[in-house]
């Protein structure tokens, strides 16, 4: 959600700026805009909509511009304000000396922009941020000296922020500072890059510092000046960055989105090297430190997550509950966090992001860790925020995921919450809480052999994607989509249709089968299709039976299933076949179907499929 770019050295800053805002366009695009110093004037260039519309002011006045070495960009998705050129980032003061950039939610702005509207400050926009700009250039006039001005006004600044700021009188100078939103120092020879993520500057450096709340650094080309907010003197704490710059290549694919699904069997792969090595070998989790007494102990799980990961813990919860009998809840983080929670040390609570930088989910697993709970964090970043609030981390090791609509990072989360699962159940044999039996141990060992021949299924099912794309067309036009399942692959329907509305904007919604007929049967005609997800198991005939009840009313049935029964053909319309698997697998191969038949109904409605209209990929504001 917005992205932050920073530059200061001895190139050119703007084609660095406007690559970094380019890396970073799928956390947020609805408008952009960058600060520079040419012949020691602060200079705004902006532009609402997406980034090329930034691209093209700049290239009218591009040999002006190519003279600065110095800049701040900026790529906004909006929360105070419409997405204006206006409201767009960099933001000024009246002087126009001062270029603010910032991530974030400054909650005080309002009582902050009366109090210097009063003392004459005239606001340009409708955002928070403005207000930042013209603090800092009141203090500025105070005290003389641009740290000490970013310093003082973040005092006086309450919510969460990254700022870049540079002023016309500090040449060749960026401060920046931040508290609860993620900034980091990318270190080159001679020049300095900032970051609200490492996308942005993975092209030109990987050795870089993160910035930790409160602390702010003074760059220039040569120098970085590093104080906490009492002005101690910090050691810069430099960390190569383990990224590689392909990730950001779309690698002859046509969108990232269908890269990252095609990159899933690689995904498995990478989750469980060195967690689980054989199928007679106990899993591994290297970083998950629940000692003897919380294990025994442990008398609840609570998992906190939003969107995708959401349903990721959904799945989790099942498979821990079954493996290990420990009653497990889920809960969006946005909930969670506003009400009163039975939590205790006896608890582990569990937070799930992809980003690591949701900001609900990380207020959400900062309450628990006050109530005494160990935090386990399943992430795919684990250098985030949420990382750092760990007792114990799962890193999902998916690489960098571009495209707004989660696909490999879930994958890799619910593999992880496989690992975790028998991890738990192993462990808590192994302290004499649950003994396995050998029936119990056999059934675990099959189990990690499923997974440990996941990559090649999900590698069969890929190359049957054209049957998808032809079922994907058939149904490209309708309004409305219904997923219905039963069981463990309930989430597996929820997650269907969340990709399928957030990436074409169809109304798709994911329903327990047995709920069908307690009100949604209602909308059923000849217009609307049912997607059942029909796995073997347990819940196989009931789903069947559901599946009748909604062909009765004309629905337009398709299944997404591992049987080969000839019978199906007769109630499905359009049947798309998965290798077999284990029921408690299955999610893990279902899932990967949904993916691209919501990816090939958007490619077929010309929807823009990496970066839908109104989302952005992580979500740093409650
Ligand atoms: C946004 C993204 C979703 C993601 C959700 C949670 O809404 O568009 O794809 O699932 O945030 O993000 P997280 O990084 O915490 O998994």
């Amino acid at each position: 959600m917005c992205g932050i770019v920073g530059y200061v050295g001895r190139q050119s800053a703007v084609d660095i700026l406007l690559e970094g805002l380019t890396n970073l366009e799928y956390r947020g695009y609805d408008s952009a805009g960058i600060a520079v110093n040419v012949e020691g004037l602060v200079e705004l260039y902006k532009a609402e909509g997406k980034l090329q519309n930034l691209k093209d002011v700049v290239a009218q006045k591009r040999s002006h511009i190519e003279k600065s070495t110095i800049g701040i960009g900026h790529i906004r998705w909006a929360t105070h304000g419409a997405p204006t050129t206006n409201n767009a980032h960099p933001h000024s003061c009246n002087c126009g000396k001062v270029a603010v950039v910032h991530n974030g939610i400054i909650e005080n702005y309002k009582e902050l922009r009366e109090k210097l509207e009063k003392n004459g400050c005239t606001f340009r926009s409708q955002t928070d941020t403005e207000t930042v700009a013209h603090l800092v250039a009141s203090k500025y006039a105070q005290v003389k000296d641009l740290t000490e001005a970013v310093r003082l006004a973040t005092k006086e600044l309450e919510g969460a922020y990254a700022l870049c700021v540079i002023h016309q009188d500090v040449k060749n100078t960026i401060v920046a500072t931040r508290r609860n939103a993620p900034l980091l120092v990318g270190i080159g020879e001679g020049e300095y890059y900032l970051a609200s993520d490492v996308p942005a500057i993975i092209q030109h450096t990987k050795k870089a510092m993160y910035i930790n709340d409160n602390e702010i650094v003074t760059l220039t080309p040569d120098t970085m000046n590093y104080i906490d907010a009492s002005k101690n003197v910090l050691q810069p704490k430099i960390e190569m960055l383990p990224w590689e710059p392909v990730a950001l290549s779309k690698m002859g694919y046509k969108h990232f989105m269908l890269k990252e699904i095609h990159e899933q069997p690689d995904v498995v792969r990478n989750v469980l090297s060195g967690k689980l090595r054989a199928k007679d070998e106990n899993i591994v989790l290297d970083e998950v430190t629940l000692d003897k007494e919380t294990l025994k102990n442990l008398n609840r799980i609570q998992i906190v997550a939003c969107g995708t990961s959401l349903h990721a813990a959904m799945i989790g919860k099942y498979i821990i509950e079954d493996f290990c009998g420990i009653a497990v809840d889920v809960e969006p983080s946005s909930e969670y966090i506003y009400r009163k929670t039975i939590t205790d040390k006896n608890t582990l609570v569990i937070g799930v992001s992809q980003s690591g930088e949701t900001a609900d989910t990380i207020t959400a697993v900062r309450q628990a860790k006050n109530n005494g709970s160990h935090i386990l964090i399943v992430t795919n970043r684990p250098d985030s925020t949420m990382a750092r609030e760990a007792d114990s981390l799962i890193p999902v090791n998916a690489g960098i995921e571009v495209s707004v609509a989660a696909t490999k990072s879930y994958m890799a989360q619910v593999i992880s919450f496989y690992l975790l699962a028998i991890y738990m159940a192993e462990a808590k044999s192994g302290v004499g809480v649950d003994s396995l039996t050998s029936s119990d141990a056999n059934w675990l060992n099959e189990l990690k052999h499923e997974l440990i021949v996941l990559p090649q299924k999900i590698e069969e099912v890929l190359a049957h994607k054209e049957d998808i794309q032809a079922c994907a067309k058939k149904f490209s036009n309708s309004k409305d989509f219904i997923f219905i399942a039963r069981g463990i692959n309930f989430p597996t329907a929820l997650e269907g249709a969340l990709k399928l509305k957030e990436i074409s904007y169809i109304n798709a919604t994911g329903y327990t089968a047995g709920e069908l007929k307690h009100g949604p049967i209602a909308m059923l005609d000849e217009s609307m299709p049912v997607l059942s997800v029909l796995m073997q198991g347990k819940v196989y005939e009931k789903i069947l039976s559901n599946s009748e009840e909604a062909k009765a009313r004309n629905a337009r049935m398709i299944a997404l299933t591992n049987s080969s029964d000839p019978k199906l053909n007769d109630l499905f319309e359009a049947i798309i076949r998965i290798p077999e698997s284990n029921e408690l697998i299955s999610p893990i191969l279902a899932i990967v179907p949904l993916q691209l038949l919501a990816y090939y109904i958007a490619e077929f409605l010309g929807k823009d499929v990496d970066q839908p209209r109104n989302l952005a990929k992580s979500v740093t504001v409650e």
